[in-house]
Formats: structure tokens, sequence, C-alpha cells
């Protein structure tokens, strides 16, 4: 079947290998990828797909409505894949605002343009869907509970032998928002305008909460691009307070997979989890990328430990977050299909094979935005 996708944010990390997975496995779509370009926006995650004949690139900010609205039009937009956010906790402690503009409003904006051009249409929201990307640090923080780890209840194909739950709790579609930094208050904000789409004007979204990703393509201000790229430079790797904090870690290409499915297969309202069964605390995954950071550059075995720097907290650093998503698992049959172990070799492998593109982001601004956030604190 034709159709034509409007996928927001795809110049971005998790967004890059959605629209590189969709022009490649769907060549009767045309993929329309909007991205604004901000500092986290880079063409270069697209270098192999972009003279393909079903992709086409535009520049654009999703909070200017009248574009957006112009774009559905000109498209004939029948489903769109919303990534485009601000995404770094760090910055929203800093600029809250720029996250109230992109990712509020932005996403309101968008909303209001996909429902004004589908009601123009004889069948209207027929076949339509607007699938908002949001992420698990919108239920708040749950208590580690369980320091030194216990057997997960959860297993997978992917389970590795570390597999371990520092809590008994986990986060379910049902649980409560109870969001704690600027990004993620912002984010659940766009996520209950787009069930106030549904709920009030009959809109067909859907929202899916992913923990935390890795792999290629992310900015390196994000915890294992910069380690990666710090330990190669013998620099620092600040450690926020005592590395305790817990996150679920999903290899990228596993949530492109689950995106994929949920927007051919999701419920229209439903709310889906997405997360790797894959605790880790901070601490024990740094351990884990200097180890191989150092195995794949020939250093003796403990060589970059030294470069591990215990600094100031993060404010409101939320302790632990853990997805249960057996729903999408039980409803739809998506799994985490990629080992953490061999998650983490592919990303270290891949960021030293890719020098130049981690150089050529790391140049210029990038130097300044380090200083000011990680040095002196
Ligand atoms: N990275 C994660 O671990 C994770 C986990 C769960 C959910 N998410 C969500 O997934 C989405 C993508 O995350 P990511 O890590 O790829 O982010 P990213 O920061 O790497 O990419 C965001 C992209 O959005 C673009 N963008 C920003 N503001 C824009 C605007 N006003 N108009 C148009 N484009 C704009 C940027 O240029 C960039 O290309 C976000 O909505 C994020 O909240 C991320």
């Amino acid at each position: 079947m034709k159709r034509n996708i409007l996928i927001t944010g795809g110049a971005g990390f998790i967004g890059s290998h959605v629209v590189r997975l969709f022009v490649n496995k769907y060549p009767d779509y045309h993929i329309v990828n909007l991205d604004k370009l901000t500092y986290a926006g880079n063409l270069a995650n697209l270098k192999e797909i972009e003279d393909r004949p079903n992709y086409t690139f535009v520049r654009a900010d999703i909070v200017d409505f009248e574009v957006m609205r112009r774009i559905m039009d000109e498209h004939e937009i029948d489903g769109i894949i919303h990534l485009a956010a601000e995404s770094h906790v760090d910055r929203s402690i800093k600029d809250p605002f720029t996250f109230a503009r992109t990712n509020v409003m932005g996403t309101l904006s968008l909303l209001q343009a996909a429902k004004e051009y589908w009601e123009t249409l004889p069948e209207k929201y027929e076949g339509k869907r607007f699938y908002h990307i949001s992420t698990d640090e919108v239920y708040g923080a749950l208590e580690l509970t369980n320091p030194k780890g216990i057997e997960s209840p959860f297993t997978t194909a992917a389970s590795s032998e570390h597999h371990h739950a520092y809590g008994t709790v986990f986060f379910l579609e049902t649980t409560k928002y109870n969001p704690h930094s600027p990004y993620s208050a912002s984010k659940a904000s766009s996520d209950h305008f787009v069930r106030a789409y549904h709920d009030t004007y009959g809109m067909p979204t859907i929202v899916t909460n992913c923990s935390n990703n890795y792999g290629p393509y992310q900015f390196p201000e994000k915890l294992i691009p910069l380690f990666i790229n710090n330990i190669r430079h013998r620099k620092p790797l600040p450690v926020y307070g005592k590395g305790e904090n817990v996150r679920d870690w999903l290899y990228v290409e596993d949530h492109a997979r689950a995106i994929d499915l949920i927007f051919h297969k999701g419920i229209i309202a439903e709310t889906y989890n997405i997360g790797g069964f894959n605790e880790w605390k901070n601490i024990d995954i740094i351990k884990v990328i200097i180890k191989t950071v150092d195995r794949l550059l020939g250093n003796p075995e403990g060589y970059s430990d030294e470069l591990i720097t215990y600094v100031t907290d993060r404010l409101g650093h939320d302790m632990r977050y853990a997805i249960d998503s057996r729903k999408l698992q039980r409803e739809l049959g998506w799994e985490p299909s990629l080992q953490f172990e061999e998650g983490i070799e592919r990303t270290v492998r891949w960021y030293l094979d890719h020098q130049d593109w981690m150089d050529n982001i790391t140049s210029g601004d990038y130097e300044r935005y380090y200083e000011d956030m990680y040095k002196n604190r």
C-alpha cells in the first residue's frame, strides 16, 4: 500500500534509525523526514539513504504551525511518527523554556496541523495514525530497594547473564505520571496533549514510552558515546554522585523495530511500554565501556580506570527506571533481540570505526558546551 509518512526528528539519534529502517523496508512508502537540525540533528546520519526516490528531507521547526499545516497538505501525509524533541535532561535543567517550546508547543502544533488536514479529507481519520514517541522518565523514579541486585523476574531471548533487577517495582502502562525534571515534565505534557486529541477529537493516536537507548549515531553528550569519546582522548569520565543510579538499556535498532511494529499493528489510543529488561547501575555500565574500549584499542586491562571522576550529582537525579514491557511482548510479539554485551561491543566498535563522525560533531561549540556542563563541578 502506498503511504506518505512524516517522521519528525529523523536527523537525530533514534529518528535516523527509524528513517533508515522505513526507507529501506518500505520502497512503496514516501518518507518525509522533518527536522530543524538543532545541535542534535545531523544529516550525516542518513548519508546511506539520502538519494533514495522514496525519501524527502524538509528542514523546519515543528513549533511553526503554518509550515506543519502546509507540509501535511503538500505531501498528503497519512501517518506521523513524532520523535522531534529536546532530549537531554542536563540541558533541560539549564534551559527549561526551550524544552516547553519544542516538546509541548511543537507537539501541539503538529497535532493541530494533522487534525485540520485530516478533517478536510472525505475519509477523515480512517487509515490515519499519529504515533508519539515518549520516554519512561514521565513515570518518575523508582527506589533502589535491592542495591546489590536480585534475579530479574523477566527473561527474554536477549537476556544477558548480568540480568539483575534493583527493585521489585516496574513501570507499567498504567503507572501514574510523576515527572521530576523539566525534560520529563515537558514530555509528560506532550503525552497528555496527544491523548487529549484522541479523547476530544477522535484522533487516531498511539503513545509509546521507551527506556534508555544506546547504539550508533547518538550525540556524545549522552553517557555511552560521551564516555567512549573521552576514553579515546584520555579525558576524565564524569560520574554523577556515586554512580548508583539505575537505567534500563535498549539497543536503538530494537526500539526502531518496535516502532515499525507498533506503527503498523498497534491499537489506536493504546500506550505501549518499550524496554530492554536490562537494568544497569551507571558505574557498572561505565566499567563495561572502559573494559571494551581498552580491549579494542589494545590497551592493557584497567588502563583507563583512572579516568573515572566522581562529580556533584545531577539536580533531582531519578534513582531507578525499570520498564515492564510485557504488554508489547504479549500483544504484538516484540522482544529485544540483542544481548547487552553484544550491543555494547557493536556500539563501541561503531564509534571507534567512525571517528570522523565523532570528530565533526565534537569540534566547535561542543567543547564549550562540554566545559560548561561537566567541568569544575
Ligand atoms: N534517547 C533515548 O534514550 C530516548 C528514550 C526514550 C524516548 N526518547 C524520545 O525519542 C525521541 C528521539 O530521541 P533522540 O534521543 O533521538 O533525540 P535527539 O536529541 O538525538 O534528536 C532529536 C531530533 O529532533 C530535532 N528537533 C529538535 N527540536 C526540533 C524542532 N523544534 N523542530 C524540528 N525538529 C527538532 C533535532 O534536530 C534532532 O534531530 C525524543 O522524543 C525522546 O524524548 C529518547
